[in-house]
């Protein structure tokens, strides 16, 4: 499909005016932020279910008749999405629940969800002959931005706050972008990265600014539903920092309930920090969204003043969902339950949506036979040190057999050397 065909441009979120998709159009004149409007019936015409039960690519571009751009890069066979969703009958019994799936995004090129939004915004920047991109992030898009962009022979700019974890920072070096690193909290990376991106007409992929990549992120809820064969669950948890995945997985939905291929949106819950709870803040008050002071364990919820806050109440409110707020403790003991019971090591942020969703069975939010999908956002394995604070690493024993069976006789019951 020809991309005037299936698009029919921006609009904003809050006046609603409409914009045609130009170059170095991010945010609306009022300062708000931007949907991608499809022309729906015409996609109608031209892409069918059956299009995808036959399609081999398992990579976000097997969507592409629902994506912002013409074609699909010349190189795909990184393949960015297409992750498993895992029902896992240990953690469901664990939490109270008949029927829980894990949506492993760890699994990732970069080991995030971030991957969807920089493949598809990288392939927008090429179509509008932009080959610099720049953006800011606490850690993971950053990441995920160096990595697409080395794949695909771009050059990126990062901004992210100094105090990001060691191991993000390194990533972003690892795949050779460049790195500016920002003596200060994410709000002010964000606001210079904007600032330098316009004043040298570069390509922002900023999280929460840029409408397209809320597309990029909107195939987690494509593959999903074709994942449970076009059964809608009924509530989906969503860690939520700037609120852009979440706004992000509402569009998914709400892409296909438009193409008539199915006829109800989840429930969509935000789990944020307490440490950063804006959002909860604004739906508890029925208020707008102000700054927080923030300060959290999970770094990548950890945001002052959420960039996509619309969206993402907007995707709270008109799905039915909640928001819920939980402690760094709650956090953290989520983290080594998912990945003892599940083997998948998420970081603290994709750890709140485990916690999320045990506060919201404990509290009856939801019931328990309802069906529900954890997104799994991002990686452990790139936040070491928080993962510790839960475990606590063996004093070495001594080589030889006998020590190593005591050691072992006081740490498994029932082990016996006899
Ligand atoms: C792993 C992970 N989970 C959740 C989030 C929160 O996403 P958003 O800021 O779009 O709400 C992020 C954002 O950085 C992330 O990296
Ligand atoms: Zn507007």
């Amino acid at each position: 499909m020809k991309v005037q065909d299936k698009l029919l441009g921006y609009q904003c979120i809050s006046c609603e005016i409409e914009y045609p998709i130009i170059p170095f159009r991010y945010i609306c004149d009022c300062g708000e932020n931007l949907d991608v409007i499809y022309n729906y019936p015409r996609i109608a015409r031209h892409f069918f279910k059956t299009d995808l039960l036959s399609s081999k690519d398992r990579s976000v571009w097997r969507y592409l008749p629902l994506l912002p751009v013409k074609y699909s890069p010349e190189h795909t066979d990184i393949q960015v999405g297409g992750t498993p969703l895992i029902e896992s009958k240990s953690l469901a019994d664990s939490i109270g629940l008949q029927h829980l799936f894990l949506k492993d995004d760890t699994r990732n090129v970069s080991g995030s969800l971030k991957d969807r939004a920089s493949e598809i915004g990288i392939q927008h920047a090429s179509e509008q002959g932009q080959h610099i991109l720049v953006a800011a992030s606490t850690g993971n898009a950053a990441a995920s931005l160096s990595s697409l962009a080395a794949y695909h022979r771009k050059q990126a700019i990062i901004f992210a706050p100094a105090s990001a974890p060691p191991a993000k920072l390194t990533q972003i070096l690892q795949y050779g972008a460049t790195l500016v690193p920002v003596n200060s909290h994410y709000d002010d990376a964000f606001r210079l990265s904007f600032e330098f991106s316009q004043k040298h007409n570069l390509y922002s992929r900023n999280t929460g600014i840029n409408p397209v990549l809320s597309e990029g992120k909107k195939t987690v809820a494509f593959e999903i539903v074709e994942q449970l064969n076009w059964l809608i669950p009924d509530v989906i948890f969503v860690p939520t920092g700037d609120g852009c995945i979440i706004g992000g997985v509402y569009k998914g939905f709400y892409d296909l309930i438009q193409l008539g291929w199915i006829d109800k949106m989840p429930r969509l819950v935000a789990v944020q920090s307490e440490g950063s709870p804006a959002i909860m803040n604004a739906i508890q008050n029925d208020a707008p969204i102000h700054g927080v002071d923030s300060s959290t364990i999970a770094d990548s919820i950890s945001v002052n003043y959420p960039r996509d806050g619309l969206k993402a109440i907007r995707a709270i409110t008109d799905s039915g969902g909640f928001c819920i707020t939980v402690t760094d403790d709650e956090i953290l003991s989520a983290q080594l339950e998912l990945s003892s019971t599940t083997g998948i090591f998420a970081e603290p942020a994709s750890a709140a949506s485990v916690a999320g969703c045990k506060k919201a069975v404990e509290s009856d939010m939801i019931r328990q036979n309802d069906s529900v999908v954890l997104l799994i956002t991002g990686t452990g394995l790139k936040d070491i040190p928080s993962a510790q604070k839960k475990i606590q690493l063996p004093t070495p024993v001594d080589a030889n057999l006998d020590d190593v069976e005591s050691f072992l006789k006081s740490r498994i019951s029932g082990f016996s050397t006899s």
